[in-house]
């Protein structure tokens, strides 16, 4: 294990995975990160090169650089430019759509578990959580979704795929959904893994914003175009809802490298079918040692996958950090599995020898 891990050592950039799980004291210097569901191919050249000119740009507010890139997005999904909200990432498209649709007489409706941003930043505004379990099979319940929402929801939120089990909410369930949820509540897709998805089940929520002017897209530079450090997302709505989620943002509330940044990769037509086919190729390799091995995942469509250890989780994610690999953290209501992010081959391959050495075979559930 040990030549394994130090096969696969990445240098640990400082602050790094902060979003998903900080990296506490005591934690190796050099540590294999699979726990922020980063991509660790990195952006594409195209992005560098252009981030490596930005700092000429850098003396100036970024309005020109803003309306450029609203406008590649808005050409990529083929909707109108007025239909694009950036964000400084993609949690805080999240965040101001809680601001706007959200308040203390308000409540948001999502799964359990699913992830928590909408949650925590909708807290803090005092709107209540309304938590539907997911179905037996880790999927979202989206009858039982939309039974909830009442006169009170302000926002329902859908991850899909959805972070941490990875599965799907299908095209077709997803459009029955939104013809069931009353018109004045707003309906948040986030498909900040949208890029990974492979069955042909799945479509995005994109195509049906021209029908449901209360659907919110959310959508990521963190993920498959490898920019997490860089900070950037968006959201596609109808012109009504953009307006109002555009009135939470600050001013310039993204940099001028991460913009040129965005466009060079939008512009990469390799990036994303390389990355996607990579990237899931490690996690069928993954999967299918864990399946020799006799383990229990659940099917993902992302670039990481619930493993189940057969018992509380958090000594097990203490153990891999003692061995440098960070992984991710415990869901409470899933307190028995792990969740993995996707990375290079070798660092699949360090993970794997450690989770054998950590939770042999005989202490594993049937
Ligand atoms: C489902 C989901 N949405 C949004 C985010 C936030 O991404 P960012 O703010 O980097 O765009 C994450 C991060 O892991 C995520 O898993």
């Amino acid at each position: 294990v040990g030549a394994a891990v130090g096969a696969a050592l990445l240098e640990r950039a400082p602050g790094s995975s902060l979003a998903e799980g900080s990296l506490p004291p005591g934690t190796p210097e050099r540590v294999i990160q699979l726990n922020a569901n980063e991509n660790p191919l990195g952006p594409s050249e195209a992005a560098v090169r252009a981030i490596e000119a930005s700092p000429r740009a850098a003396a100036r507010y970024p309005d020109a650089a803003d309306d450029a890139a609203r406008e590649a997005i808005a050409r990529h999904l083929r909707i109108h430019k007025d239909q694009v909200q950036l964000g400084c990432g993609s949690s805080q498209i999240l965040q101001m759509a809680d601001a706007a649709f959200l308040g203390p007489d308000k409540n948001v409706v999502a799964a359990e578990p699913t992830f928590e941003a909408v949650l925590s930043y909708a807290a803090v505004i005092h709107a209540r959580p309304v938590k539907i379990p997911l179905t037996a099979d880790f999927r979202h319940d989206l009858p039982a979704m939309a039974a909830a929402c009442d006169a009170r929801t302000g926002l329902v939120y859908i991850c899909n795929p959805n972070n941490p089990t990875g599965t799907l909410v299908s095209g077709q369930e997803l459009g029955a959904f939104l013809d069931r949820v009353p018109p004045s509540t707003i309906v948040l897709v986030d498909e900040a893994y949208h890029h990974f998805v492979e069955d042909p089940a799945y479509a995005s929520a994109l195509g049906l914003l021209d029908r449901h002017p209360n659907l919110i897209v959310a959508r990521t530079f963190s993920k498959i175009y490898g920019l997490a450090g860089m900070r950037l997302g968006f959201s596609a709505a109808s012109r009504a809802v953009t307006e109002q989620l555009s009135s939470q943002a600050s001013w310039d509330n993204v940099n001028a490298a991460v913009l040129a940044a965005a466009v060079a990769s939008l512009n990469d037509e390799r990036l994303v079918p390389e990355r996607r086919a990579l990237l899931n190729e490690n996690r069928r390799w993954l999967c299918g040692e864990l399946k020799k091995d006799g383990r229990r995942t659940i099917p993902s469509e992302a670039n990481f996958v619930m493993i189940h250890v057969g018992g509380d989780v958090a000594p097990v994610i203490r153990s891999f950090r003692e061995r440098g690999i960070l992984v991710g953290r415990k869901f409470p209501s899933m307190p028995d599995w792990l969740r993995i992010s996707i990375g290079k081959r070798e660092e699949m391959a360090a993970f794997l020898a450690a989770l054998r050495e950590i939770v042999p075979a005989r202490e594993r559930a049937a």
